[in-house]
């Protein structure tokens, strides 16, 4: 049994499987062809913080594959009143096949997975967003073929999505350019350790200029992150130098995409001109989440299909 709690939980040659699986997937769905390898499955989705596209696309995802989706919060479950997570997990786990999680750490997601009998999808936490990346890669492929040697520039916060993208470019072989401000850095420790990172893989900029020069694709993500909230203002100061316009795009290479994880906050850490111009791919990225995700849990659940 496999878990998908963080990006390096996969090979290379898993993902290469998984990003071809997602186009055949997606184009089924495209020419209204039935796919449903998963009927009689069931999903549990347990969300603690807010989500539109996460669980949209695991929801519709499920239910396209022909199974069923049993959607949980903090509040409408015994979650929020103080029910273990080791006995949470072992419950819920006798009563359904797949479970997805978005929760704060990632200490949390880890604990259920490890007394969970079926397999536990990261849905986001604090640290990592594995899926977000997953169809962001995917959705780069799609526009510009491989991303192995391509430059990542990575505009704004050390965040859960930053975090993902070290780790992906190390495991896949391409490189991140990570402009925070300071203070806001990635932390090393919490995404590559213990092993590290290589200059090849990674670069740190304290000018966000400078982290966007040459690049293959420019991507960023709210100032503040969900349970950062009380941080806002001071954040809203700290990061007024890290908005992605035209400049950053016009010394990225002239054919670079744009891509967000949504939602975006126009006029914070991008210009309105950007993530609604002809470089964003934000809707298809937003669109791929669905794609890759019935490609995941087909994957979990019944291992290569070819
Ligand atoms: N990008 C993303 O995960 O969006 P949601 O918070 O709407 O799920
Ligand atoms: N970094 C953001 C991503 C939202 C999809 C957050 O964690 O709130």
């Amino acid at each position: 049994m496999q878990h998908y709690l963080q990006f390096t939980d996969f090979t290379a040659s898993e993902y290469a499987y998984l990003f071809e699986r997602a186009a055949l997937i997606k184009k089924k769905f495209k020419a209204y062809e039935k796919h449903q390898p998963l009927t009689d499955h069931t999903l549990v989705m347990i969300f603690e913080k807010a989500s539109t596209r996460t669980r949209i696309s695991f929801q519709a995802g499920m239910y396209q594959l022909g199974g069923s989706v049993v959607h949980l919060t903090t509040a409408d479950s015994q979650l929020g009143r103080a029910e273990p997570i080791e006995d949470s997990a072992r419950v819920i786990s006798r009563m359904v096949d797949l479970v997805m999680i978005r929760t704060f750490e990632q200490s949390k997601l880890e604990c259920f997975a490890k007394h969970s009998r079926v397999p536990v999808i990261n849905g986001l936490t604090n640290e990592f967003h594995p899926c977000q990346i997953l169809a962001d890669i995917f959705t780069y492929i799609e526009h510009r073929g491989p991303i192995q040697g391509k430059t990542v520039a990575w505009v704004g916060d050390g965040n859960n999505m930053a975090n993902t993208w070290l780790q992906a470019a190390k495991l896949l072989d391409f490189k991140v350019n990570v402009s925070t401000p300071s203070g806001y850095e990635v932390n090393e420790k919490v995404a590559v350790s213990p092993e590290g990172i290589s200059a090849k893989h990674y670069e740190s900029y304290s000018d966000p200029m400078a982290a966007c020069q040459g690049a293959d694709l420019v991507t960023t993500d709210v100032w503040t992150s969900m349970g950062y909230e009380a941080e806002n203002e001071v954040r809203k100061k700290a990061f007024a130098a890290w908005r992605v316009n035209a400049d950053m795009m016009s010394v990225a290479n002239p054919d670079a995409l744009f891509m967000h994880c949504l939602p975006a906050h126009r006029g914070e850490e991008v210009d309105a001109d950007i993530i609604d111009g002809p470089q964003s791919v934000v809707w298809e990225e937003a669109e791929n989440r669905l794609h890759v995700q019935k490609a995941l849990m087909e994957y979990l659940l019944l291992g290569r299909q070819s």
